[in-house]
């Protein structure tokens, strides 16, 4: 059967514009190739062709400066190309994260730079928004999750500020004040047990938090230095809509029930059905508690677990809390 070769791409990342391809096999021709393009594509129909001995010659490319060396790669360049995305939004949850204004009013805002570890969650929000300002002045506030049918609610307020003042950055995007963003979403408040901000009644997961510590980024852009920040908030208090719990578990969410909604790169999505057995998931989640020390500092909802079956868990962990796990060298204490 007469198979046709396959076709293979020689992907050349250079700062050249020409390029001679000479072939390896007979008959011996040779090729120039003009690049145009910073990332010029040569196709060839003869495989053994693409392993070619390759020489280059010619005038620097126009954007010499970000292209300096020259480089070929082979079949590589099917699968993966160089880019500089302006923005890394590579898909996290969207939290609806609402704090107190200095008139005692309080704001909510949409944010999604948002990840935990034990029972802090680490925000990255930019220092100009009112958000940060009532963080870092009142150190309190509720990180309400939204679930994947409330994208209306983060649209009515996406690009908008609860600060008067909009940013010459913020102008530019297209973003307006508005000084009640409940009255203009129709999201709904409901009084916090531990922190002053308000929880946000519609969203199926609330936090309250307080604020532990905050960290200016971008150090080496001296003109950018602090214009971002990473804030660790410490989790206070959990409250989760019932429907989302794992029946016969005090602590625990369903994770098939529980259905965020995921921002990634600026547009909003659910998550889809699971699509692995996870080997993680094997391990039973009461073995890390003792990382966050929740059963010594008590959250509500501890409780909770009082005649349940996770009590004896928390009897069994206790046991082996000294002994077993230690990050680095230190005992978790
Ligand atoms: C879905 C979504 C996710 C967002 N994620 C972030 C974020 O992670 N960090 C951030 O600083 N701003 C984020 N923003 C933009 C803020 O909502 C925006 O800065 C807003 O003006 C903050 O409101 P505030 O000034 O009243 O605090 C996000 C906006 C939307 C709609």
């Amino acid at each position: 059967m007469d198979v046709a070769a396959p076709k293979k791409r020689l992907a050349i990342f250079g700062a050249k514009t020409e390029l001679e391809v000479m072939t390896w096999n007979w008959p011996i021709t040779t090729q120039t190739i003009r690049i145009h393009d910073p990332i010029g594509h040569f196709q060839s129909n003869d495989a053994q062709s693409v392993s070619s001995y390759v020489h280059y010659f010619g005038v620097p490319a126009l954007d010499s400066h970000r292209y300096n060396h020259f480089s070929f790669r082979d079949d590589m360049a099917e699968t993966h190309s160089i880019i500089t995305p302006a923005i890394m939004y590579w898909g996290t949850p969207v939290v609806l994260i609402t704090t107190e204004n200095e008139d005692g009013t309080t704001n909510i805002a949409p944010m999604s730079s948002a990840w935990w570890l034990g029972h802090r969650c680490v925000l990255g929000l930019a220092s100009m928004s009112q958000t940060t300002t009532n963080l870092l002045r009142n150190k309190q506030c509720v990180l309400n999750l939204s679930s994947d049918d409330m994208g209306h609610y983060i649209n009515s307020i996406a690009k908008t500020t609860g600060s008067p003042v909009v940013s010459p950055l913020k102008k530019v995007l297209g973003y307006e004040f508005c000084k009640d963003k409940f009255a203009r979403s129709g999201l709904t408040q409901q009084p916090s047990d531990l922190v002053r901000p308000p929880r946000v009644t519609e969203c199926p997961v609330q936090m309250e938090a307080e604020l532990m510590n905050s960290m200016g980024l971008m150090h080496d852009l001296p003109d950018r230095r602090g214009a971002l920040l990473a804030l660790e908030v410490k989790i206070l208090r959990t409250h989760v809509r019932n429907d989302l719990r794992l029946p016969g578990h005090a602590n625990r969410i369903d994770p098939d029930r529980w259905r965020p909604m995921i921002m990634s790169f600026q547009e909003l999505y659910g998550l889809a059905p699971k699509s692995t057995q996870s080997k993680l998931a094997t391990i039973d989640e009461e073995k890390y508690r003792v990382i966050t020390r929740s059963d010594v500092v008590k959250q509500g909802g501890d409780m909770d677990g009082v005649n349940s079956d996770e009590s004896a868990a928390h009897d069994e962990k206790a046991d082996c809390v000294d002994s077993l796990l230690v990050i680095g060298n230190a005992p978790l204490k």
